[in-house]
């Protein structure tokens, strides 16, 4: 059976893009496959991080997932930094990544902006982490959203590399899971830019603990434009925002983007945005309220995460010792 593994940063609150891109299509393929779901806290430090917020997000995105519909008990679900072995092979794979490979990674570019001298070696080198967070576990198959595409690229040429190297075939290829329709969900404020927990105004998106005011007026103030909707998509090629609404109203109805607007054509946004607004409400409310009261029990949350993390050192620690091995390290105690 083909293992699963995927991962989220507790540097905010997870959000809609996080959901339709990613986390609702981990709640699926849990059904069918073995799933390692991770809380990357170190990845969250490649750019400043307050510790109490680190710690309280962790939390916090732990029983959203859970909350979500991801099941903590049949699959594995824990915080990165309590499994060594990621770091373990991080640092193997710093050793065989080129700087040539990393400094192609347009989420660094884009992270780093113009002052990309004073940004921390830690997200030069995040992409290296992140292939030693699938490779630890020989997972094969990786959902994420479409901004991860380049990164998983790297993993795989990471794992050729070291198997070339070494004359081994170690680490299998991994195959990104990427859902069309939903793969870049956009800022509210903004269609051109994603939807992100570090954009500073929260107005840009959609939080899983949002109640149903909070989601109402933040559609109703979500960027548009004076047209009203069109019959076809392709009519919406230059209207991020417009287009952006759209494809949210279909993914949350698990509807296409065309039906939506057959059934919208020559609306209005007023009236859309109550629909689309009604829509992630149903959705998204019991989410939130299922959140909230997980987080009433932290101690239960935190063993929860420390089980996971204990299943989970299970599978990596032989797979990163026998990576060290291959490299050529002595036996650890
Ligand atoms: P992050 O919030 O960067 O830790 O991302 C966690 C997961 O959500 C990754 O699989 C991302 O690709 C996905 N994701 C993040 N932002 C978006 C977005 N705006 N639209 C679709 N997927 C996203
Ligand atoms: N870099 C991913 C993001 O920001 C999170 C992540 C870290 C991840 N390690 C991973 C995703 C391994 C998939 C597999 O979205």
């Amino acid at each position: 059976m083909a293992r699963i593994f995927s991962g989220i940063q507790p540097t905010g609150i997870a959000h809609l893009g996080n959901y339709l891109g990613a986390i609702q299509n981990w709640v699926k393929l849990q059904a069918q496959h073995e799933c390692v779901f991770c809380l990357v806290d170190l990845h969250a430090i490649t750019v400043a991080q307050d510790p109490a917020a680190l710690r309280a997000q962790t939390l916090q995105n732990a029983a959203i997932l859970i909350a979500c519909g991801i099941n903590p008990e049949t699959q594995i679900l824990f915080h990165q930094s309590a499994v060594p072995a990621h770091a373990r092979l991080a640092w193997i794979f710093n050793c065989v990544a080129r700087v040539g490979w990393l400094n192609r990674m347009t989420q660094f570019k884009d992270k780093a902006g113009k002052d990309r001298e004073a940004v921390s070696t830690g997200l030069y080198v995040y992409p290296n982490l992140m292939a030693a967070d699938i490779h630890a576990y020989h997972a094969t198959l990786v959902p994420v959203g479409d901004d991860q595409r380049q990164h998983l690229e790297l993993a795989n040429d990471i794992a050729e590399k070291f198997n070339h190297d070494y004359a081994v075939s170690f680490f299998p290829r991994i195959e990104p899971l990427i859902l069309a329709e939903t793969a870049r969900v956009m800022s509210l404020r903004d269609g051109t830019k994603k939807m992100s927990k570090s954009d500073p105004s929260a107005q840009s998106r959609i939080e899983l603990t949002d109640d149903a005011d909070t989601i109402a007026l933040k559609i109703r103030r979500a960027k548009t434009d004076a047209e009203p909707l069109p019959d076809h998509v392709a009519a919406l090629q230059a209207r991020p925002e417009a287009a952006n609404l759209v494809g949210m109203y279909a993914a949350i109805t698990g509807q296409t983007m065309p039906a939506v607007l057959q059934q919208f054509a020559g609306a209005g946004f007023g009236p859309f945005k109550e629909k689309l607004a009604e829509a992630l409400i149903a959705h998204i409310a019991p989410i939130s309220k299922a959140t909230h009261e997980l987080l009433a029990e932290p101690v239960y949350l935190e063993s929860i995460l420390q089980a996971g993390a204990r299943r989970a050192a299970a599978i990596a620690n032989p797979i990163v010792d026998e990576a060290e091995r291959i490299v050529g390290f002595l036996a650890r105690a």
